[in-house]
């Protein structure tokens, strides 16, 4: 049976006393859900307290430099990352694509920095609205794995995490309809197969991600092949974060 996650991405959101508070208030309540893994991904700069002050939430880093260390001005590598006790890093976010400029060949890099020091990426795909507008969402998610994924070997796609987050939903408030959602999960697994084998396909947990709520989480979460959430905005209040991981 493959993992059911949620995790909480919180963007650049919060401040100490807040981020400290929720991150306390959701490794409390994580026994309280018992049918899910919980993943929290503070900014960088409250992190290692967080993990400190918290050994059993697990924590993953929003970004990283895909290098072991260097004159890079402002990053963080990915080194210093596992060092600090993360666990999971995201990859492929949009708003890093969008704007940061992370390409589908730097995407790449990261995914492999980050097996190579043994934290699992949540790899983020999805469509901006114009191409789900021109019927060509299919296409475009599969070309985004192509590029940036598949060309791991078995062993490593079974550590990773994949994220559908369609960009017209994110922040938006407008969520993919179930049928939406199932299409799509339904043909990244199909992909995975393909590539791989049926197998691995069955054990890759897909989450799905934007403007995912409280109310909406449980039917998403029905979906034969949704198996969570990736959050954001509702993941910065603990009752709906909470409540949308009771939602299997
Ligand atoms: P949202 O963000 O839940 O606020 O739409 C999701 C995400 O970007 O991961």
């Amino acid at each position: 049976m493959r993992k059911k996650i949620v995790a909480g991405n919180w963007k650049m959101n919060l401040l100490w006393d807040e981020a400290l508070g929720l991150a306390q208030g959701v490794s409390e309540a994580s026994t309280k859900v018992n049918n899910a893994e919980l993943i929290v991904f503070p900014p960088f700069i409250f992190a290692p307290t967080i993990i400190s002050k918290n050994p059993e939430l697990n924590v993953g880093l929003q970004n990283f430099y895909p290098a072991d260390k260097g004159a890079f001005t402002g990053e963080v590598s990915i080194t210093q990352a596992k060092n600090i006790g993360a666990k999971y890093v995201l990859i492929g976010h949009s708003e890093r694509r969008a704007i940061f400029n992370e390409n589908e060949a730097f995407l790449k890099e990261k995914v492999n920095a980050a097996l190579a020091n043994d934290l699992t990426p949540v790899f983020c795909c999805g469509e901006p609205l114009e191409i789900r507008e021109a019927n060509e969402e299919l296409n475009y998610v599969k070309q985004q794995l192509m590029d940036s994924l598949f060309h791991l070997s078995a062993d490593d796609m079974a550590k990773c995490i994949v994220a559908y987050e369609p960009v017209w939903a994110i922040g938006t408030g407008k969520t993919a309809s179930v049928e939406q959602a199932e299409s799509m999960h339904k043909s990244i697994r199909s992909w995975i197969a393909e590539h791989y084998s049926k197998e691995l396909s069955e054990e890759i947990s897909i989450l799905y991600g934007g403007s995912c709520n409280a109310s909406n989480a449980k039917e998403l979460f029905a979906c034969e092949n949704v198996d969570g959430g990736l959050i954001g905005g509702a993941a910065l209040q603990l009752d709906a974060f909470i409540s949308i991981a009771q939602s299997f």
